[in-house]
């Protein structure tokens, strides 16, 4: 595989799908072949398996259900579109991959981080992110902004609690392998975060072209 893997991460109200569009707008000025996707979804049916995941339900889901259901949209969207872009040297922009299972499912449900990668090399085989922007920011500053969006889906509605495990695990994450992963202030204005991802542009047009 030649392209380039990036995916945006972060909780609710980080600014992943505003930001997504933006550093896909810029990388495309640049000449670069840009498929922007995201997670759970990113094909009809794994978009399907999305809307399992995040309508609000009387039969309260399993943890074990969740975490295969997200790792089946994955194998769907990997063998139908990140692989064949990736193979065509795209650059892949994804919003939300694996880590935010170990943030969600591992940090916020608390399932056992093993299992988790079990699934991981199960569903991807050694395919990971060649990098990951993980857009943090105060719980309760993403939480109101998720508010402000709308009606909240089934993982908005959970507690403070549980995002900020979601906001340590990724951070965690980060920190024990920093070549992989960029870390955003995205407590930031909008126009403070577009400044700081103009500066990464460089790095990102160097590993697409390295
Ligand atoms: N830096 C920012 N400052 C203020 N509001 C923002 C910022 N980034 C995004 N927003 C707004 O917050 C809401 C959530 O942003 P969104 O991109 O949907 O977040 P995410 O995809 O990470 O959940 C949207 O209404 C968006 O316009
Ligand atoms: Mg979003």
């Amino acid at each position: 595989m030649s392209g380039l893997f990036i995916t945006l991460e972060g909780p609710e109200g980080a600014g992943k799908s505003t930001n997504r569009e933006y550093l896909a707008a810029r990388l495309r000025e640049q000449g670069i072949d840009v498929l922007l996707t995201r997670e759970p979804g990113g094909t009809p049916l794994a978009e399907r398996v999305r809307e399992l995941l995040l309508a609000p339900s009387d039969e309260p889901m399993a943890s074990d259900t969740e975490l295969l259901l997200v790792f089946a949209a994955r194998a769907q969207h990997l063998a139908q579109v990140i692989v064949p872009a990736l193979d065509r040297g795209a650059v892949v922009l994804c919003d939300r991959f694996t880590d935010a299972t170990y943030a969600y499912q591992g940090g916020g449900r608390g399932l056992d981080v093993e299992r988790i990668a079990q699934l991981e090399t199960f569903v991807q085989g050694s395919l990971r992110p060649d990098l990951t922007l993980v857009f943090d920011l105060p719980v309760e500053v993403g939480l109101s902004r998720a508010a402000a969006r709308g009606r909240l889906d089934r993982f908005e509605q959970e507690g403070r609690g549980f995002f900020e495990a979601v906001r340590a695990t990724y951070l965690q994450r980060a920190e024990a392998a920093p070549a992989r992963y960029r870390i955003l202030d995205a407590s930031q204005s909008l126009e403070a975060v577009q400044r700081d991802l103009d500066a990464l542009l460089p790095q990102l047009v160097e590993l697409q072209r390295g």
